[in-house]
């Protein structure tokens, strides 16, 4: 099942997922945080997906479990497919997953609960004799009914009192969530409308559904996450997050929900879910969040996926990891956008660190940062334009956009400028995570965060592209950026991750001893200075079997 990949085998530990597709089922049940992945056992291209299953201690060191279900009954013969957890106020888990079934591939929801409840590992799964729970409504396509999501329970005394959201699209390519609602989890009645629907964006897939704190709550001030029932009211919003079958990227928007009449309002019509933000402009979906009771927050996982081809997938055994996770916060500072950022985990493995502070970028330099080897690394930026530079310019590439750029060379009057990582020494590869200002007559200013991919590798197989969008930079604010580098994977977090950017680039040069960092510059007019930049060396953790055979954990 652990297989390494010559040069790319990330070490930052993430369960690795031999699948196409990959949605997840997190849970945190006495003491372990669980990981429930969509796994194909036969091999690395999308089929015959069972439920994998992993545990951790700290969302970074993974042991793998047994497999937790299988295709074994008519009702999910053809696969066992996106589930979720919910946890009940009497510690009952109930587990709800889309079942594709034998006859017809028709998607139906079933329910399954742990064979025994009081077991920390979760290890064996029963199947309810109810199965199928749910099946595809009238006016529904029987392939177009998947990915239920956590049950939430509502504030009054409502009887039935859970809801769960599974997601869906219509006969006009609408993308929809319906809505049900249970008290047994084994009968469900169909809310009277649908949650929400946007038309043009196809099929939803992995709906996510989840408060978050809002204004200067208690929770807010603390940058605490809200747990999944919590009550709507002044200070909480929603947000529902759709995965595009059309465009495989996940959209979210920020929004109120209604409880009695189970419907969400997008804030703003013209971020709605699907036409409007993403929680990452790489490669990032299917992605879905879980409610950690330990440190009361919100964690975010997404699959990413695979820029080789299905060819080199089944060469090398697998394809596809998780991210790091995130915790995902609203950010009260703009109040339209939400902030992500790597678990505080990470921080534990980070080793030995370099400051850089106060480097000038002159126009088109390129200056090496010596950190030695730089495959494993955590860097925290801060950038300055000149602001006389950025003031004398009247106008500056108003109509620029990252994917239709050059990428890192394609210069503009106050951008491109940010680091090159996974690069070697004579960048001849290099992976560019850069910022990019506009400036319009008015003399407002607009920052693009962008990953440019074109040149990341020599390898003439692989998808590559230059990926990102606007970043919100209030008054008075640095430019700021997080990178986790990790052999293939780079994940970026601008502006405190209000704009993510995660690249799978599989360097042939820039690997081991060879991966170098760099800080670069390539705007025609501005001068840049990196007012801070730290560089943490990152330590691996693993990925194994259980049992564990040491003690530390
Ligand atoms: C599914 O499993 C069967 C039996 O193990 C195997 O023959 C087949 O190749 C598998 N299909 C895929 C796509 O992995
Ligand atoms: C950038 O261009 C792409 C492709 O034309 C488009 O889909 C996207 O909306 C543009 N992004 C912005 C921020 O304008
Ligand atoms: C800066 O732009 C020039 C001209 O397009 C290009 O040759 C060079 O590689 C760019 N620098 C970086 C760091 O991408
Ligand atoms: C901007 O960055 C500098 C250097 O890292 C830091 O000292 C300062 O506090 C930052 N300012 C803001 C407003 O975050």
């Amino acid at each position: 099942m652990l297989l390494f990949c010559v040069h790319a085998a990330p070490s930052i530990p993430r369960p690795r997922v031999n699948a196409r597709h990959n949605r997840i089922g997190p849970l945190y049940h006495k003491g372990w945080y669980h990981l429930f992945y969509q796994w194909n056992p036969d091999s690395a291209v999308w089929g015959n997906i069972t439920w994998g299953h992993a545990v951790s201690r700290d969302l970074l060191h993974w042991l793998h479990l047994p497999l937790a279900m299988v295709p074994d009954h008519p009702y999910d013969a053809n696969g066992v497919w996106s589930g979720s957890a919910t946890r009940l106020p009497d510690g009952r888990i109930v587990m709800l997953y889309t079942g594709s079934t034998a006859e017809s591939s028709a998607q139906v929801q079933n329910l399954a609960e742990p064979a025994d409840a009081s077991d920390p590992l979760l290890r064996e799964w029963v199947k309810s004799d109810a199965n199928p729970v749910l099946v595809p409504p009238p006016g529904i396509g029987p392939t177009d009914f998947r990915d239920p999501t956590t049950a939430w329970r509502t504030p009054g005394n409502d009887t039935p009192a859970w809801r769960v959201a599974i997601g869906s699209k219509d006969r006009d390519h609408a993308g929809l969530a319906l809505v049900y609602r249970t008290e047994d989890f084994v009968r469900y009645d169909p809310a009277p409308a649908l949650m929400h629907a946007v038309p043009g964006t196809g099929m939803w897939e992995c709906v996510d559904f989840y408060p978050v704190a809002a204004g200067s709550g208690a929770a807010a001030d603390s940058g605490d996450g809200l747990e999944t029932s919590a009550a709507p009211g002044p200070g909480v919003k929603h947000v529902l997050k759709a995965s595009l079958d059309d465009d495989k990227h996940d959209y979210y928007a920020i929004g109120t929900y209604d409880p009695a009449t189970d419907t969400w309002t997008p804030d703003s019509a013209e971020d709605d879910v699907g036409i409007g933000l993403r929680y990452d402009y790489g490669k990032y979906y299917a992605s879905k969040t879980f409610y950690d009771p330990v440190l009361r927050r919100r964690v975010l996982w997404g699959w990413v996926g695979e820029t080789d081809s299905e060819r080199a997938d089944i060469l090398k055994g697998w394809a596809s990891v998780q991210s790091i996770p995130r915790t995902v916060l609203l950010d009260t500072k703009t109040g339209s956008n939400l902030l992500q950022w790597p678990v505080v985990e990470v921080e534990n493995l980070r080793m030995s660190g370099k400051s850089f502070d106060g480097v000038a970028l002159d126009r088109g330099s390129v200056v090496p940062l010596d950190v030695g080897k730089a495959t494993q690394l955590d860097i925290e930026a801060v950038f300055e334009v000149d602001a006389s530079d950025a003031a004398a310019v009247t106008e500056a590439d108003v109509t620029f956009n990252c994917s239709t750029s050059a990428g890192a060379a394609g210069r503009g009057l106050l951008g491109p400028f940010g680091l090159l990582v996974l690069a070697d020494d004579d960048l001849s590869e290099q992976t560019a995570v850069y910022f990019y200002l506009l400036k319009g007559t008015d003399g407002s200013l607009q920052t693009f965060f962008c990953q440019d991919e074109l040149r990341a590798s020599k390898a003439n197989d692989l998808v590559k592209r230059v990926y990102g969008s606007l970043v919100p930079v209030l008054d008075g604010e640095n430019l700021s950026v997080r990178i986790l580098v990790d052999h293939s994977i780079v994940e970026s977090f601008a502006q405190g991750g209000r704009t993510c950017i995660t690249s799978r680039v599989y360097p042939t040069r820039a690997i081991y001893d060879s991966a170098r960092v760099f800080l670069f510059n390539n705007a025609t007019h501005a001068h840049v200075k990196a007012k801070s930049v730290k560089i943490w060396q990152l330590n691996s953790a693993y990925i194994r079997p259980y049992p564990a055979t040491t003690t530390s954990l």
